[in-house]
């Protein structure tokens, strides 16, 4: 049987924090009652968003965004996809959305997904919640692969990758939707294999658990062993 770095491997069991606290930002997961919100940000900025990102479609109801919020904390509870939000740390506005995706837990490996408000881009917040969850994936979650896949053409999005030392591992057609073309997308595929150079961050509590001490993310280890022998 395979042996994971930290146990227990079983994915379902392992424990997260529940709010990550950057120099300026606060991520949290996406959980139940986040529908008004998501609708909010994403009716705001769908001309921006919806030429980018492929699963928008024009008549979403609040209802269906609540129904989305929902999914995701089911697969964050199932450790199959981390959805998060974006908030700043001074006014609590939501900015956008971060996620980590298509994980692999027997390599594992992962890749990481955003989008932004219009309102708030140009101010590097995106940056900073990615780098952000690509330190959290290697330092928490162990991923020894961790992924950024952007449309060719999108170059706001592959900039954030490159500012954030991933590395281009290859262009190829169709490893992406495409939203404006019928012909398949050309993709840029970033990789990182650790966490170096990446900010550290500052974590809060657990998901699962009501803790509220806050620990460096250079203690994250600290904190997910701890719970895991408290809970094995
Ligand atoms: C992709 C997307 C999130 C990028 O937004 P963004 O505002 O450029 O990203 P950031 O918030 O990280 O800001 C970076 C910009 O702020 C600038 N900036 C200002 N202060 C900064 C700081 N302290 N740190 C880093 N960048 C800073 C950067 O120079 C950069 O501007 P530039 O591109 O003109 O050089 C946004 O365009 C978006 O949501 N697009 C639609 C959805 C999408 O494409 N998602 C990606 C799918 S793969």
């Amino acid at each position: 049987m395979k042996q994971y770095l930290y146990k227990p491997s079983n994915p379902i069991l392992k424990n997260f924090p529940s709010t990550l606290k950057t120099r300026r930002l606060e991520i949290r997961p996406v959980r139940p009652g986040d529908g008004i919100c998501l609708y909010s940000l994403l009716s705001e900025n769908f001309d921006f968003l919806s030429k980018w990102v492929t699963w928008l479609n024009k008549s979403f109801s609040q209802d269906e965004c609540e129904v989305l919020c929902r999914q995701y904390y089911a697969d964050f509870i199932l450790r199959q996809g981390l959805h998060f939000l974006v908030f700043t740390k001074d006014t609590s506005t939501a900015i956008g959305s971060i996620s980590l995706s298509e994980i692999d837990w027997s390599i594992p490996k992962g890749s990481v997904g955003y989008w932004g408000a219009l309102n708030h881009s140009g101010n590097g917040y995106i940056t900073e919640a990615a780098g952000a969850i690509s330190r959290f994936a290697f330092d928490c979650l162990n991923i020894k692969r961790l992924t950024i896949l952007c449309d060719n053409r999108n170059r706001k999005s592959w900039k954030i990758a490159e500012r954030l030392g991933f590395s281009l591992e290859l262009q190829a057609k169709g490893l992406i939707d495409s939203v404006e073309s019928a012909d398949l997308c050309l993709t840029r595929q970033y990789v990182r294999w650790n966490a170096d150079g990446l900010e550290h961050f500052e974590t809060i509590g657990s998901d699962f658990f009501n803790d509220k001490h806050p620990l460096s993310s250079k203690n994250c280890h600290t904190l997910v062993d701890g719970y895991n022998r408290a809970t094995a």
